[in-house]
């Protein structure tokens, strides 16, 4: 098992690299995600390939990689995509009318689920002649190089893709299953750490910020939110996880319930009672399930 050194390097490098946290308790998680590359780095054992970190910045970055948590799945949970359907492209549509364009961001994509799962509905919902842009960032390089390649297994594609899409969108390629060139050309990957200062960046209509806050600290996502709320548009939608939420950490957005959901929206001088309109259909916010 993973020396107690080993493990506070490890932990430090990530909270320092990505803001994630790794708590005591997950030695057994660390050990079980470095192994593999201790083994293909010659190093007997974790502890072995902890110490080559601290001289190889090749090595630390796919320690990273390897550490981050990729868990996702095609329209994951249904009601946001339902909320982007039905609440959130209706009045965009109308607002964008003279653009006739709408940029999205993907923040902590993982493999492209959740990005391609957009592009699907853009593709149902669009009128002609409108474009979108889906903006693919992760702090995983590896994670990036999956939403490029476009490429998923039978057990990812198992996981949320209704029979009708998968026809429509994807090709079958060996073993797995790729995605139509048509979808593709709507996603752009962007390597980006959330908890650093943003590259330069479109303004978003709409941000599927989701499952990532939990593994930060309350500054950590408050900093966070924060820089979101200039990267987006002031009649944009922001999407959180189902277990994650603007209250207590940033007063700069107001909350409207979509369904099962909720919206967050940058408040504006033109829309400030949002919050305290709270409609009786609101969602419980302990909701969980992310
Ligand atoms: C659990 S997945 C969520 C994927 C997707 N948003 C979803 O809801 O299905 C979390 C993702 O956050 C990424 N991540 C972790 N720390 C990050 C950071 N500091 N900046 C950007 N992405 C980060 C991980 O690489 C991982 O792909």
């Amino acid at each position: 098992m993973i020396s107690p050194t080993s493990f506070a390097y490890v932990a430090d490098l990530l909270r320092r690299e990505t803001a994630m946290l790794c708590e005591p308790g997950k030695e057994y998680l660390v050990e079980a995600r470095l192994l593999p590359l201790a083994r293909s780095a010659g190093q007997p054992d974790v502890d072995g390939y902890v110490a080559l970190l601290g001289r190889d910045p090749s090595e630390r970055a796919k320690a990273i990689d390897a550490l981050t948590i990729n868990e996702t799945s095609w329209f994951r949970d249904l009601a946001p995509y339902q909320a982007f359907t039905e609440a959130m492209l209706p009045p965009l549509l109308e607002a964008r009318a003279h653009v006739k364009h709408l940029e999205i961001w993907s923040a902590a994509c993982s493999s492209g689920q959740e990005a391609y799962s957009l592009t699907m509905l853009l593709k149902e919902n669009l009128p002609p002649g409108w474009t979108a842009r889906i903006h693919a960032t992760d702090v995983s390089t590896t994670m990036l190089e999956r939403v490029r390649a476009g490429r998923y297994s039978q057990v990812e594609m198992n996981r949320g893709m209704p029979a009708q899409r998968l026809v429509t969108w994807f090709t079958r390629a060996g073993n797995e299953w790729e995605v139509s060139p048509e979808l593709r050309s709507m996603v752009t990957t962007q390597h980006l750490n959330l908890a650093a200062p943003f590259p330069p960046m479109p303004v978003f209509d709409i941000v599927f910020l989701r499952n990532v806050l939990i593994y930060f600290d309350m500054d950590t996502k408050r900093d966070i939110l924060r820089r979101v709320s200039t990267r987006i548009s002031p009649d944009g939608f922001l999407l959180l996880g189902s277990s994650e939420t603007t209250l207590d950490l940033d007063d700069a957005w107001t909350r409207e319930a979509a369904g099962r959901v909720w919206m967050h929206r940058p408040r504006t001088a033109a829309r400030p009672a949002a919050a305290a309109r709270a409609p009786i259909t609101a969602p419980a916010l302990s909701q969980t399930g992310a």
